[in-house]
C-alpha cells in the first residue's frame, strides 16, 4: 500500500518544569494585554499566584465543575466583554481547558454557547488566542481541536479548528498535587488516547510515533506518580506522555473505548479516563493485529496479552471499577446500544456492533 498522509500540529507547545512562569512573556509576544484566567476552584489560589507575577492576568473565573456545564463559558464569556480580555487562559484538568477553548472561540460573536453546542450556528474563525496550560497529565487538550462540554445530562465532543489552542504550556510541576486516584484515571485516559489513535482506522505515520512513545512513558511512569506524587520525574513523563497522547489521536481522533465512555460517564458517573480504562483491556484483545503487536515489542512488551494484563494491573491498583457489578445496576442493551451509535465506534479497526459490544461487556462480570 503507498505511503501516504497529511500531517499538521499548529500549537506552539513550550513544555518544561516552571515554564507557567513564561506566561507573561507568551501574552506579551501574542500583542495581549488583557487575559482571562478559566480555572476550578482548586486551582484559584495557583491563579492567584501567577497573578501577582503577571498583571496581565486582568480576571479570573473560577467556577469551572467536572464535566464542565455550558454555564461556566456563558460565564467566562461575559467576564471577557466586561474586562476588554484578548485572551484566554484555561489552567486546569479537561474540564476547564475545554471551557476556556469555547469560551475564547464565541466570545467575539456571542455569550449564548447554546446554539453553537446544539450545532445550530456555525463557529467563526474569528476567535481569542487561547493558551493551554494542563494540571492534570490525561487528557492532551491542550494540542486537539477538541471541547467536550455537558448541558444538563446531555455531554457532547465537539470537534472544530476554532478549538486548537494558540499555545501550551507543559508545566509538569502543575500536576504534583493531583491525588492518586485522580493520577490513575488521566494516565489511563493518556494510555487510551495513544492506543486508539494508533489503532484508529485513520492512524498515520507521526502520530504513530506518538502513540508508541506515549504507551512506553505511561508503562513506565503511571505506578511511580500514583504511589509517589511528589516524584517530579514521573510527573514530568506523565505530562510528556498526555501531550503525546493527544498528539496520537488528534488527527486519527479515538475509537471504541472512548464510544463506551460516553454511556459509562453519563449513565454509571465513572470519570473520564476511569471510563475510558473500564474496556481499554477488552479492546486490546479484540483489536490485536500485528501492528499491535509491534508496539508492544517496541515498548518491550512481549506481546499483547502482556499490554492487557499491565492495563488491567494498573486498574487494579488504583481501585477502578473494572466488572459490570462494580458500576451498581446496569441496563446492558442500552450501554451496548449507546456505545455502538457512538460516532467514534466508526474508527474501530474492528466493527463491533451492538451484540458484540453486549458480548464484551458481558465478560466483565
Ligand atoms: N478536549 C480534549 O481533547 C479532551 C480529551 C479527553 C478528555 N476530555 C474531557 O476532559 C474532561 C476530563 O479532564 P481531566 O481528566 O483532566 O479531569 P478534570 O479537569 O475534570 O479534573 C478532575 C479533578 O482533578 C482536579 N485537579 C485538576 N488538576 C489538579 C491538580 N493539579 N491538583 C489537584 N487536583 C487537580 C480538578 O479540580 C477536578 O476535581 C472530561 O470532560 C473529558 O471528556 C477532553
Ligand atoms: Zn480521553
Amino acid at each position: 500500500m503507498a505511503l501516504e498522509f497529511l500531517y499538521s500540529q499548529p500549537v506552539k507547545i513550550r513544555f518544561g518544569c516552571g515554564s507557567r512562569g513564561e506566561l507573561s512573556t507568551i501574552l506579551a509576544s501574542l500583542g495581549v494585554q488583557r487575559c482571562l484566567v478559566v480555572c476550578d476552584r482548586f486551582l484559584r489560589p495557583t491563579a492567584e499566584a501567577m497573578q501577582k507575577d503577571t498583571p496581565r492576568i486582568a480576571a479570573i473565573f473560577s467556577d469551572v465543575e467536572e464535566n464542565p456545564q455550558l454555564k461556566g463559558v456563558t460565564a467566562s464569556v461575559r467576564l471577557i466583554r466586561e474586562h476588554n480580555i484578548g485572551a484566554v487562559v484555561g489552567i486546569g484538568g479537561g474540564s476547564t481547558m475545554d471551557t476556556a477553548k469555547f469560551a475564547a472561540a464565541i466570545a467575539g460573536e456571542s455569550d449564548d454557547p447554546l446554539p453553537y453546542f446544539k450545532g445550530e450556528r456555525p463557529f467563526s474563525a474569528a476567535r481569542l488566542p487561547m493558551i493551554a496550560m494542563p494540571t492534570t497529565a490525561g487528557t492532551g487538550s491542550e494540542v486537539t481541536q477538541v471541547s467536550v462540554m455537558s448541558n444538563g445530562k446531555e455531554k457532547k465532543t465537539i470537534n472544530n479548528p476554532v478549538f486548537m489552542p494558540t499555545y501550551a504550556i507543559v508545566d509538569p510541576e502543575l500536576t504534583l498535587t493531583v491525588p492518586p486516584r485522580t493520577t490513575m484515571n488521566t494516565g489511563l485516559d493518556a494510555m487510551a488516547h495513544a492506543l486508539e489513535g494508533y489503532w484508529s482506522k485513520h492512524h498515520q505515520p507521526v502520530s504513530d510515533l506518538c502513540a508508541i512513545e506515549a504507551v512506553r512513558l505511561v508503562l513506565e511512569n503511571l505506578e511511580t506518580a500514583y504511589r509517589d506524587g511528589a516524584n517530579l520525574a514521573a510527573r514530568e513523563h506523565m505530562s510528556l506522555a498526555a501531550l503525546l497522547g493527544g498528539l496520537s489521536f488528534a488527527l486519527p481522533k479515538t475509537a471504541g473505548s472512548h464510544a463506551c465512555s460516553y454511556p459509562l460517564s453519563e449513565d454509571y458517573h465513572l470519570p473520564h479516563g476511569e471510563a475510558c480504562a473500564f474496556t481499554l483491556d477488552s479492546f486490546v484483545k479484540i483489536n490485536t493485529d500485528e501492528r499491535l503487536e509491534t508496539l508492544c515489542r517496541r515498548v518491550g512488551l512481549s506481546g499483547t496479552d502482556e499490554l492487557a494484563d499491565r492495563i488491567r494491573a494498573l486498574k487494579a491498583l488504583g481501585g477502578l471499577r473494572v466488572t459490570l457489578s462494580d458500576l451498581g445496576e446496569v441496563d446492558l442493551d442500552k450501554l451496548a446500544h449507546d456505545a455502538a451509535i457512538h460516532p467514534l465506534m466508526q474508527n474501530n479497526p474492528v466493527a463491533m456492533d451492538e451484540a458484540a459490544l453486549k458480548r464484551m461487556f458481558a465478560a466483565l462480570q
